[in-house]
């Protein structure tokens, strides 16, 4: 397993492109087999759980081709109407094909992903919402199993929590199924828009794009899909998070700055300037005292529970006391007692994580335990006295792109330690 050498002292000055995003792709990806044909996605990523998603479509019969940035999927042999554990339980995600197999061939068999580093991770709303759209859904052996007689029919659902995944599974089942479904308090983070706009592209009729009540009309046939990945709100969001960190500066270009949603807010609580352009963020954290601040995670457009870690661990070289609450994932801070093994003092109880700043965090071995985590270790690491290695760091290549050249343009001291644990 490969693991990152950090030198500590750096400070991070200058630009980085944002790749596509991965939590866009994935469900573009899965979208396209709703229709008979070959669909192309542009600025796709090349990431782990790309592949991954790659390697699902195959084994239901699609075939996959692309070039640098583009994928093209030609889903004319589609017919193994499975997802098996051993790739959903890599990747959650696999969890999308579900949705767009009923709706178009009428059955699928998908393994429950069962849970992730940091805890349970349900998928009872994709089932219920299904479920409202004529689906019969089973539970047997850890395989969901979903059938219905000729099309899914169109059916109302309220969401009871803001599901990111459930709302783009049930959104595709809906655009085949007979008649119009209305889905209430969908999800409105720019991925579902990114959905949406990639199934408009096919010739869904979707209406409500980026409200939380999506009306669809359901359409007998859809035609293959053509549209490009949204930037990576996330990626981008932690290569900024490096500048206050490093109390440096870091542009960020090729992006959507209006996805940034709470964060640039706390960036410019915490004492950085920001400064925002058409398509690029830029924080400068030079020669500033960052002040604490209070985090509470929420749905989209409030603070990203994605950055939840990352803010972590700038806020614990920031003097004073700052309290940050998971709201999404309750029990999402593995990387409280990493972040401890550098000299972060940090209370848990619950959700709530309390930060006593200020520490000089200093290198010792660490470990990743999940994707945001791992990224939360670098940016540590980038300013721990000593050289930290960090193990594990298969987690962070599922979702950063070309993640140590893009740090080390920026001015950060890593490299990459192939096939070693550290
Ligand atoms: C997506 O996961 C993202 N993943 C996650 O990013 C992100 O953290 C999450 O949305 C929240 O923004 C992808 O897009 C591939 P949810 P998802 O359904 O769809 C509960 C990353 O780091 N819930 O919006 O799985 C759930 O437990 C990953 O890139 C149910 O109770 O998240 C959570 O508390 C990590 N029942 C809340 O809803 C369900 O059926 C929000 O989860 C589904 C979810």
């Amino acid at each position: 397993m490969d693991s990152f050498r950090v030198t500590g002292g750096c400070v991070l000055d200058g630009e980085v492109e944002t790749s596509g995003a991965k939590n866009a792709v994935l469900p573009m990806m899965a979208a396209t087999m709703l229709a008979d044909g070959v669909s192309e996605i542009t600025n796709a990523p090349h990431l782990k759980d790309m592949k991954t998603m790659s390697d699902l479509l195959r084994v239901i019969g699609c075939r996959i081709s692309g070039s640098e940035h583009v994928l093209a999927i030609d889903t004319r042999g589609a017919n193994h109407l499975e997802a098996p554990y051993e790739l959903v339980k890599t990747m959650r995600a696999s969890f999308y094909v579900l949705g767009p197999l009923v709706a178009r061939f009428g059955r699928a068999r998908v393994s429950l992903p069962g849970g992730c580093a940091w805890g349970p991770r349900p998928v009872d709303l994709h089932l219920k919402g299904l479920e409202a759209l004529g689906a019969t859904v089973t539970v047997t052996h850890g395989y969901v199993e979903a059938a219905c007689t000729g099309r899914l029919k169109g059916g109302v659902f309220h969401f009871p929590i803001s599901s990111v995944g459930a709302t783009a599974n049930v959104l595709m089942a809906a655009t085949l199924a007979e008649g119009t479904s209305v889905l209430h308090n969908a999800a409105v983070e720019p991925e579902v828009d990114a959905t949406v706009d990639y199934l408009l592209s096919m010739g869904a009729d979707i209406q409500g794009r980026g409200t939380r009540t999506l009306t669809i009309r359901g359409k007998e046939k859809l035609m293959p899909g053509n549209g490009r990945t949204i930037a990576d709100r996330i990626e981008a969001g932690t290569f900024l998070a490096g500048a206050l960190m490093t109390r440096g500066r870091v542009k960020t270009t090729n992006m959507e700055p209006e996805h940034q949603g709470a964060l640039l807010d706390v960036f410019r609580r915490m004492g950085a300037d920001v400064q925002v352009g058409k398509d690029w963020v830029q924080v400068d954290a030079r020669n500033r005292e960052l002040k604490p601040v209070d985090i509470v995670t929420l749905p989209f457009p409030g603070f990203p529970t994605d950055m939840q870690a990352q803010l972590m661990a700038v806020l614990t070289t920031v003097p004073g006391i700052s309290v940050v609450q998971d709201t999404i994932y309750t029990d999402r801070f593995m990387h409280v007692a990493e972040l401890e093994r550098l000299g972060a003092d940090i209370r848990l109880r619950g959700d709530t994580a309390t930060i006593h700043g200020g520490s000089k965090l200093s290198s010792a071995p660490v470990m990743a335990s999940d994707l945001r985590a791992s990224a939360a270790m670098v940016l540590a690491a980038l300013v721990a006295e000593g050289v930290t290695d960090i193990s594990r760091i298969y987690h962070l290549d599922r979702g950063y792109e070309d993640f140590e050249s893009k740090l080390s343009n920026l001015g950060g001291k890593i490299e990459r330690l192939h096939g070693q644990s550290a």
